[in-house]
């Protein structure tokens, strides 16, 4: 009887009908009203079923950083999968995994020599809060378990993601989260800090404010601080000049670990390799995910320090030193996916590229200021935040229909957040791009005035 029912149902749906799809971090209904679909990616640009081409604002969700289809990433998977499509990670390896492991050590600075691969920016992050609570109780110090996140970050969507995280909307309905999590104020002021270009020279001393949060709880009780170098998803925030090399001092003081969510700052978005790069800190653990592999397949990992990963090799040979693993860690496929990426960013020195391009990226945006209802401009790397004024009473609602309009009618993709539109193109944007970029931005932000 159940059955039947059940098969009754799904014969009502069409195939390929747009309702089964309950599509994440989207408003639904409106989507399916007005569908924005995509066919195909090449290079700086989408194209949609009915041919429109679409220039990609925001490398897809800030991951495509070496551009769309590659020849050499798509030839990469197709040769793995013709190899090896699977192999379990937990007691068995294979060479790409290494070969990527010693490569992105070789990236990243200082002593940041190890390698934990998972699948998502979010699994990361619990894979980074998860280590450094085994790395204390490892220590003997089993008591340093609080996690201190900060107002206005995102560390993705899983409960130990959510917990440190500080967006409301992605705590305020799912219950009471993890215990003992503390956050530090957001860095944002508009009043100091307005149409800043990279590091805001306001802000430093609100790391200062770790001192209070360990005065209140004992440093004795705190394991580790997370933060973005810049906060990404909330709206573009970087870290004010001196405020990050200030955090590492204290939570040095106090013996807390630091550890940087780079799932956005990573591979080349600001110029560097890393952000600990440009900010010329060294945290004790680095998440990445999205631009590992320029988004080709899904694709995490957490860089560790050297000291704290020789804590946990101890005990006897046959044990397993950490309990967490994923069954795609490494996968085959994501990792020659990200070992041709490598060999793009290094060949065409996209990093670099990011670097020379940002005061040219800065000028373009920042030459939006007049359109009506811009309240503030961010600009740092190749990224770019343009704040409109919210309409009254619908909160989101212009930066909603831009991103629309933008899609349906002027041919860019864009992310908003609230009223916040986002930008953050591949790296291999041309400067003729960064234009068409802003005089499509015109455009839309004229069209919803
Ligand atoms: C800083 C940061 N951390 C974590 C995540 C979560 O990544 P994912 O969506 O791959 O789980 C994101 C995603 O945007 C992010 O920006």
């Amino acid at each position: 009887m159940t059955a039947q029912i059940s098969r009754a149902a799904n014969d009502s749906l069409a195939p390929n009908d747009l309702e089964a799809w309950w599509l994440p971090f989207t408003a639904n209904r409106s989507f399916k009203q007005r569908p924005r679909m995509i066919a195909r990616a090449k290079g700086m640009y989408y194209y949609t079923p009915e041919g429109l081409e679409v220039i990609d604002g925001a490398a897809g969700l800030w991951c495509c950083n070496a551009g769309h289809n590659r020849d050499e990433i798509t030839q990469a998977i197709q040769a793995q999968a013709e190899e090896l499509d699977y192999s379990p990670a937990f007691q068995f390896g294979h060479a790409g995994g290494f070969a990527l492991a010693s490569r992105l050590a070789q990236l990243a600075p200082g002593d940041l020599n190890h390698v934990f691969f998972c699948n998502s920016g979010s699994e990361a992050v619990d894979t980074a809060l998860k280590v450094a609570l085994a790395y204390w109780n490892a220590k003997g110090h089993g008591s340093k378990t609080r996690l201190i996140g900060r107002e206005r970050g995102y560390h993705g969507v899983g409960f130990g993601g959510i917990s440190v995280g500080g967006i409301v909307k992605n705590r305020q309905f799912f219950g009471s989260l993890l215990a003992g999590v503390d956050h530090l104020p957001h860095t944002y002021n508009r009043e100091q800090q307005a149409f800043s270009r990279g590091e805001p020279e306001w802000g430093a001393h609100l790391a200062d404010e770790l001192e209070r949060i360990v005065a209140l709880h004992d440093a004795s009780t705190i394991a580790a601080v997370i933060v973005e170098p810049m906060a990404g998803s909330t709206g573009v925030l970087a870290a004010p000049k001196g405020y990050l090399k200030r955090l590492r001092e204290i939570c040095d003081k106090h013996g807390i670990l630091l550890i940087f969510d780079e799932v956005i700052t990573g591979f080349g978005r600001l110029g560097t390799a890393f952000a600990a790069e440009r900010y010329g800190v060294i945290p004790d653990m680095i998440t990445f995910a999205k631009g590992v592999n320029s988004g080709a397949v899904p694709m995490g990992g957490v860089l560790v320090r050297q000291g704290l990963y020789d804590t946990f090799m101890k005990g006897p040979e046959h044990m397993i030193e950490l309990f967490h693993g994923y069954t795609y860690s490494g996968h085959p496929l994501a990792c020659a996916a990200a070992l041709a990426a490598q060999d793009i960013y290094r060949d065409e020195k996209l990093f670099e590229r990011a670097k020379t391009l940002e005061p040219v990226w800065a000028d373009a945006i920042h030459g939006l200021k007049s359109l009506p209802n811009v309240l503030d401009i961010r600009t740092i790397g190749l990224v770019g935040a343009i704040d409109l004024a919210s309409r009254p009473d619908a909160v989101g609602a212009r930066a909603f229909e831009a991103m629309d309009r933008g899609f349906q009618d002027h041919g860019i993709m864009m992310r908003i957040t609230g009223d916040t539109i986002a930008l953050s193109p591949p790296l291999i944007i041309t400067e003729e791009q960064i234009g068409e970029i802003v005089e499509k931005l015109t455009k839309v932000i004229r069209a919803v005035a």
